[in-house]
């Protein structure tokens, strides 16, 4: 946990944003697998967290504005549950870490939030993901669960937004400590990866990692020698010499913090010639989208710059033809690149996605766009200092992509088709940064992890 006087602070802001009504902040239950009592790995709402710090199952938060009381509800344990559980601090000191005097059983909440409907006061509340949440939502609230969208407090999401945006510097070391397990668990990946292993084997080992931190995953771990596939979950393939292994992992902090880096090697000792053009590409688009993220830059135009950087790098290679700024404007360049350049990170890898991504990434002023490969971008709002946000490129080629716009002739002004069918079974590259945005510059967090050719092939080289 932070010091007390984070949260106290954090809560003021908030308060001071909304003026008036109910704040009504959910925590998670346990989540059940395969029958009630076989729980998946417990993970606090974020939003729970920033504000009111607790770590444990079954909590929710009131902070009533207009009646000046923050209270947390949640029940002590009995002794029927520390023969299960072990002694655990009593909630009455944890809520006092945070500075939260008031503790009450976690069923006062009901009659609570009954009191003040009855008396007209504002419950404002944050969009819930998780089921049981929404029940608990749809009982207190007296709505069906189908109609809680329609009456979530914009006017909290966007406090919330605006304060969890700006990273404090204790968030920011928390996140480099991220980024630094996160570097740990891909160069113990491109140390240990050889032809003849499963998927499955690298990734029990930079797993392990995340674990042995003392924290966990912050997302599940894609690693494959498809990595076309954006979001390929598979690992049952045996990695062959010639093919690339695409990482896209990271670690969560104790604290929950999260690390979000992608890096893709070969499994030989070597990149091809082939795989050397295009991984340069992608390492170009990197490096300079990183060097122009800046607090007052649109992220949408970086977006744009990497997808020039990329367009260029492929009419050199004869991929593509024709106008550059054209074929950006067009969206021809989105067959290699159909997704964003990054988005906002911090608790969440997608940082507040559950708060809703245009509310998060978008502004009054930007908008989304609706064009395939652009409308996939997460953030495309103006940076500020104290962001914390991704910077990921990729070149990927989709045979089944491919030939669908073959078929239709698409953008064929823009794409030399014929030169694809050297790519065909190419896969994809990705290299992804996490990035401090600060006034005139920005910073990487954490250690460098291997990046360029020269330093992924030394890696490789010493790995087998
Ligand atoms: N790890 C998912 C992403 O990069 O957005
Ligand atoms: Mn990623
Ligand atoms: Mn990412």
């Amino acid at each position: 946990m932070f010091p007390t006087k984070i949260y106290v602070k954090r809560r003021q802001q908030l308060q001071k944003k909304i003026q008036s009504g109910l704040i009504l902040l959910l925590g998670n239950e346990e989540s059940s697998m395969n029958y009630t009592d076989n729980h998946y790995h417990f993970r606090q709402d974020s939003n729970f967290l920033y504000f009111l710090g607790l770590d444990q199952a079954g909590l929710a938060g009131i902070i009533d504005i207009d009646n000046d009381k923050t209270i947390i509800f949640g029940n002590e344990l009995t002794i029927d549950d520390i023969v299960w559980t072990g002694p655990q601090p009593a909630l009455t000191d944890l809520a006092a870490q945070v500075g939260v005097k008031d503790v009450q059983p976690k069923n006062a909440i009901a009659k609570y939030i009954k009191k003040a409907r009855r008396s007209g006061q504002t419950i404002h509340f944050l969009p819930p993901y998780r089921p049981e949440n929404k029940i608990k939502l749809s009982e207190w609230l007296g709505i069906q669960v189908k109609g809680l969208c329609s009456i979530v407090s914009i006017p909290l999401v966007k406090a919330v937004v605006s304060l969890a945006s700006i990273k404090g510097p204790e968030e920011i070391k928390e996140m480099e400590k991220a980024v630094n397990v996160s570097r740990d668990m891909h160069v113990a990946a491109m140390k240990y990866a050889k032809p003849g292993m499963t998927e499955a084997e690298v990734t029990g080992k930079v797993h392990g990692i995340a674990v042995s931190s003392g924290g966990n995953l912050s997302y599940p771990i894609i690693l494959t020698v498809n990595g076309q596939t954006l979001h390929n979950h598979y690992h049952g393939n045996i990695l062959k010499e010639g093919q690339l292994l695409l990482g896209d992992f990271g670690a969560e902090t104790a604290m929950h913090y999260a690390g979000d880096i992608t890096r893709t090697f070969p499994v030989s000792k070597k990149f091809t010639a082939q795989q050397k053009e295009i991984y340069q590409i992608v390492l170009d688009a990197n490096v300079q989208c990183i060097k122009a993220s800046k607090a007052g830059a649109l992220y949408k135009d970086i977006h744009l710059m990497a997808a020039r950087i990329k367009t260029e790098g492929l009419k050199a290679l004869g991929i593509m033809k024709g106008d550059t700024e054209a074929a950006v404007k067009a969206g021809a360049h989105a067959l290699f690149f159909p997704h964003g350049l990054g988005h906002m990170i911090g608790l969440d890898v997608h940082d507040m996605e559950d708060l809703g991504e245009d509310l998060v990434g978008y502004s009054d002023t930007v908008k989304r766009s609706s064009q395939f490969g652009l409308r996939s971008l997460r953030l495309g709002k103006v940076l500020e200092t104290g962001n914390v946000i991704t910077v990921e490129p990729g070149l990927y080629f989709i045979p089944e992509l491919i030939d669908r716009w073959q078929g239709e002739k698409k953008f064929s002004e823009f794409i030399h088709y014929k030169k694809l069918k050297a790519y065909r079974n190419f896969g994809g590259i990705r290299i992804e940064d996490n990035v401090l945005i600060t006034a005139k510059k920005q910073r990487i967090l954490g250690e460098p992890i291997p990046k360029t050719i020269k330093e992924v092939e030394e890696i490789r080289r010493k790995a087998y």
